[in-house]
């Protein structure tokens, strides 16, 4: 992958804090058996190969941001009107214009800026950092969300990519804070050169070669990793939970192999919901939350990767109350 800036550190004197959380699935749950009784595939091809049992679809992007966001908005304690700026995520806008994040932000009642943010897969990530720049540039709250209507992208008579995807949203305030920023250390990286190995055209279904997309993913995930744990001066041992982006399992166990981090310290939700792009790894760090399995003072390595071919990481030192 074209790497960014090897070193970027984090300024920690206009730190910020998660505040708050919330998640949206689509209404319709799709099992591979569903699947299985519409084309050539299986239950345990899909189960074996991807770790997909089923995926929910339905709903709009906006819509499902909306949903994510009142939680996150709630836990966070802090009304609409206190929102400086929204930051959306994803690679499935409702219109082609105006952005998604315009109707988001009349939706939800809010009185600022607001912008779509297209990195595929790792918009999320992508979305965070800028958050966390915007508040080093004097914003107090910032609403992040990656919300994905995959559903209507995909080609329901292939079968080699109609068994991964799936539309969801997750949805994070951010606070400006005095302490030490939560964002440690991170990176994104792009490499446009590698358009065609996974993409859509305007109007079109997504088109991919599964094997390459693969290698590719579990090599960028790891560089960027990687780079993110160095730019955070940790270690991979200081990793308390990985939250991968959800495209498949064994890319999450090869990624995590050549991290030398256990598989038990990883977060998988994708049995559950399919890939969700740029909805899928906040959807697995609200898993964990709400399971108990992140403490405070916690150290998370959030990785993605995704269409472009883009990939980004970030470490986040949890504050957030669980
Ligand atoms: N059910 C049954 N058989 C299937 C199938 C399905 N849904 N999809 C493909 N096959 C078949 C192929 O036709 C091929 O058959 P052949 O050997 O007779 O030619 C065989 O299974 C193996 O195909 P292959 O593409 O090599 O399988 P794979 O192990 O690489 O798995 C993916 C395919 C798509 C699951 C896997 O490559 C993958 O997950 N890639 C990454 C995709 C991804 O993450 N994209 C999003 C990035 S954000």
């Amino acid at each position: 992958m074209a790497q960014g800036h090897e070193i970027m550190t984090v300024n920690s004197y206009n730190g910020g804090q998660i505040t708050g959380w919330g998640i949206a699935l689509g209404n319709d749950l799709v099992t591979n058996h569903d699947l299985a009784s519409r084309m050539d595939t299986s239950d345990e091809w899909i189960k074996e190969r991807t770790g997909i049992s089923e995926r929910r679809i339905g709903g709009t992007t906006a819509g499902l941001a909306v949903q994510a966001a009142k939680d996150a908005l709630e836990v966070a304690g802090c009304s609409p009107e206190e929102i400086d700026l929204l930051v959306l995520a994803t690679t499935t806008p409702d219109d082609q214009i105006p952005a998604t994040s315009a109707m988001v932000q009349h939706l939800l009642g809010l009185k600022c800026g607001a912008m779509d943010l297209n990195a595929a897969c790792s918009g999320f990530v992508y979305s965070l950092v800028t958050g966390f720049g915007m508040l080093a540039l004097g914003n107090r709250r910032i609403l992040v969300i990656g919300s994905e209507t995959l559903s209507r992208v995909t080609d329901w008579e292939d079968r080699s990519t109609a068994i991964l995807f799936g539309d969801g949203a997750g949805a994070f305030v951010i606070e400006a804070s005095s302490d030490q920023s939560a964002l440690l250390g991170w990176e994104l990286s792009c490499d446009g050169s590698l358009r065609d190995i996974l993409h859509a055209e305007i109007g079109g279904t997504i088109v991919m070669s599964g094997q390459e997309v693969f290698r590719k993913a579990v090599i960028a995930m790891t560089e960027s990793a990687l780079t993110s744990i160095k730019n955070a001066g940790l270690t991979p041992e200081d990793i308390a939970l990985v939250i991968p982006h959800q495209a498949n399992i064994r890319i999450i166990e090869s990624a995590m192999k050549r991290l030398h981090i256990p598989m038990e310290k990883s977060v998988s939700v994708l049995h559950k919901t399919g890939n969700t792009s740029s909805a899928s790894i906040p959807l697995a760090l609200v898993d964990a939350v709400e399971d108990g399995r992140i403490q405070e003072g916690d150290n998370l390595l959030l990785v993605g990767f995704g269409a472009g071919m883009t990939s980004a990481s970030a470490i986040v030192k949890w504050g957030g109350s669980t």
